[in-house]
């Protein structure tokens, strides 16, 4: 069973849909750490209400990215966590973390990856670009995490459609509950070992045809 931490920056929707999956079992794994560089996130309220340790850091709090790095992999090592999921996370993890967790950390992104990712896009910037740009689909990425923004290898990706009088709100809307779809459906795909990859691509396994 998959020991997840869940870094998040926000209100925590896809924390809630991953743990919701969980109770259903529909996910074989459980989260066992949150982290949240924001004291004041949902996801932190929604983790400490399900009585799952939450806690705040940031590299701010640190002399050196060093000093916050060893805090983070002891933090991760004390919970023995074994999966890390990024759900609205703003901030960088640090270099060694995803060498340290390569191929077992994923990110949730509101657009279909490679469009729309990269520095400064996130949030409600995505959904104002895909308008601005005139497009007629969007939707959603679970990606591998790597050492730049948004450049891992994409998991598990569901459009939906743009409309007319689509707002950065209304779509970011339709976007997420895409979102909330397709993260459990990722975690719940490496919990069963059925993702490979090779070079740029995510090989997902038939259920059952594990080598
Ligand atoms: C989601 O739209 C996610 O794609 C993006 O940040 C938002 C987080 O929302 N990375 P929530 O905190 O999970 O509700």
């Amino acid at each position: 069973m998959l020991s997840i931490c869940v870094f998040a920056s926000g209100r925590g929707s896809n924390l809630q849909a991953l743990l919701d999956a969980i109770d259903a079992d529909r996910v074989d794994a459980r989260v066992v750490l949150v982290i949240s560089n924001k004291s004041a996130a949902g996801a932190m309220e929604t983790a400490t209400a399900r009585g799952i340790p939450a806690v705040h850091t940031s590299d701010t709090h640190f002399a050196s990215e060093s000093l916050y790095t060893d805090h983070l992999l002891k933090l991760l090592q004390e919970h023995h966590c074994d999966f890390i999921v990024l759900a609205g996370y703003l901030k960088k993890i640090p270099a060694e973390i995803i060498q340290r967790f390569s191929q077992r950390i994923i990110n949730i992104h509101p657009a279909l990856l490679p469009s729309f990712g990269g520095k400064g896009l996130y949030g409600h910037h995505v959904h104002e670009a895909v308008l601005a740009y005139g497009c007629k689909i969007s939707g959603a990425t679970v990606h591998m995490v790597d050492l730049e923004y948004d450049t891992g290898a994409p998991i598990l990706q569901k459009c939906v459609p743009v409309l007319e009088e689509d707002t950065p709100g209304t779509l970011a809307e339709r976007v997420l509950k895409v979102e909330h779809e397709i993260l459990p459906l990722a975690v719940q795909l490496f919990a069963e070992q059925r993702v490979t990859i090779e070079g740029h691509r995510a090989i997902i396994t038939a259920k059952g045809n594990r080598p």
